[in-house]
């Protein structure tokens, strides 16, 4: 509401300083979770998706160089091809077509049993690659995918981009933000080891929507790809400004910065990091029960907050049954999971007031009609 009122244009920095201000400390602020240097900048973005969509443009035109904005991909020989795994979200997908890279040369790179990407794997696909004359340019790896909430090998991602002269993207849009708690600092913080991540304030910092955030560990690739000032936006340039229209698509921007900023301020650290540790141990309760009782399936490990698991004694379309009709009466909000090709059910925790006697009475229900749909 503030924000809308206030009714800033973050553009240039000029038409909006205090606004520009506020954005560049609240980009810092992430920068600064993943130990990113002083090099590194983003913006604040609509979501998970846009903060994709930007970061691949930056290491697409990264790889292209000086042609990247007079020829684009129109004048190159040889293909451009991105990686990623299985379980990866659609949002890159998408961002590869936009960006008229061609999803034929998207590769998804199968899993190991923990919906890890399979570096064996990568490093042959990016091989083969090389032999039939293509140009692998980024690994997308993910800090949490988005069905189980694997969290990809970083570090070793990190290490493999680096020797081949690839540009590794993190999609943090679930995950990453989890590295304000001390239970997943320790995985999280490999984020940093990446060229750019993808965060999504909008989910684990509860932020109202939209707000989503991209940082590239060395900010001239934004301006390389985005920096497009002609003479009638020409204005001043000063040290301790940037010009966010020159980070991304966009030009005029409203002031989403100003809730994500008020957000961190209001609650803080701690008590971000007590409501993330709260929703995982609601989901790893809920995983606990699906593990243990013979009527349902566990079917990937838990991480985060959310929890994929089947009725063990009801094919797919049973499990879909027992979904919309959970969903119809009321009961609770599951969504469908597909793993490994397998039907069940994904439990996501998000709200503050659930607590274990909900995820209790959600079982019991589930169990209940499945045992009803085999009555019928
Ligand atoms: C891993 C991952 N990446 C990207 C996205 C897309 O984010 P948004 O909906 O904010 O565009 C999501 C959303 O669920 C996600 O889970």
């Amino acid at each position: 509401m503030v924000a809308s009122v206030l009714n800033q244009n973050c553009n240039l920095w000029t038409l909006s300083p205090a606004a520009n201000a506020v954005e560049q400390k609240v980009v810092r602020w992430f920068a600064e979770l993943f130990s990113f240097g002083d090099e590194a900048g983003g913006l604040i973005t609509s979501g998970g998706s846009m903060a994709n969509l930007i970061a691949l443009t930056s290491a697409r035109d990264h790889c292209l160089g000086e042609s990247a904005r007079t020829e684009g991909l129109q004048g190159r020989k040889s293909p451009l091809v991105l990686y990623t795994s299985e379980e990866v979200h659609s949002s890159i997908d998408k961002a590869v077509s936009v960006l008229g890279l061609g999803v034929n040369y998207l590769r998804h790179i199968p899993c190991d049993e923990n919906f890890r990407i399979r570096l064996d794997l990568l490093a042959d696909a990016v091989k083969d690659d090389r032999e039939k004359g293509l140009t692998p340019f980024c690994v997308v790896g993910s800090a949490g995918t988005v069905t189980t909430g694997a969290i990809d090998p970083i570090r070793e991602l990190s290490t493999y981009c680096r020797s081949q002269d690839i540009w590794l993207h993190i999609d943090g849009a679930y995950g990453a933000l989890t590295v304000l708690s001390d239970r997943f600092r320790e995985p999280m913080s490999a984020v940093g080891l990446a060229d750019s991540v993808s965060l999504d304030p909008h989910k684990f910092l509860f932020t109202s929507f939209e707000a989503g955030c991209v940082i590239v560990k060395d900010a001239s690739n934004l301006r390389q790809a985005f920096n497009f000032l002609p003479s009638y936006l020409a204005m001043e340039k000063d040290p301790d400004f940037v010009h966010f229209a020159d980070y991304g698509p966009q030009l005029s921007r409203g002031f989403k910065a100003l809730k994500v900023w008020w957000s961190l301020r209001r609650f803080g650290r701690k008590t971000y990091a007590e409501v993330i540790e709260r929703m995982a141990d609601l989901a790893a309760y809920m995983g606990q029960i699906a593990d243990k009782r013979p009527e349902f399936e566990l079917l990937a490990p838990v991480v985060f907050n959310c929890v994929c698991f089947r009725l063990a004694h009801r094919d797919d379309r049973g499990n879909e049954k027992v979904l919309k009709r959970l969903v119809e009466n009321g009961t609770a909000f599951l969504g469908p999971a597909s793993v490994k090709g397998r039907h069940g059910l994904r439990a996501c925790f998000m709200n503050l007031r659930t607590g274990e006697a909900d995820v209790e009475l959600i079982m019991d229900e589930i169990a209940r009609l499945g045992r009803s749909i085999a009555e019928e």
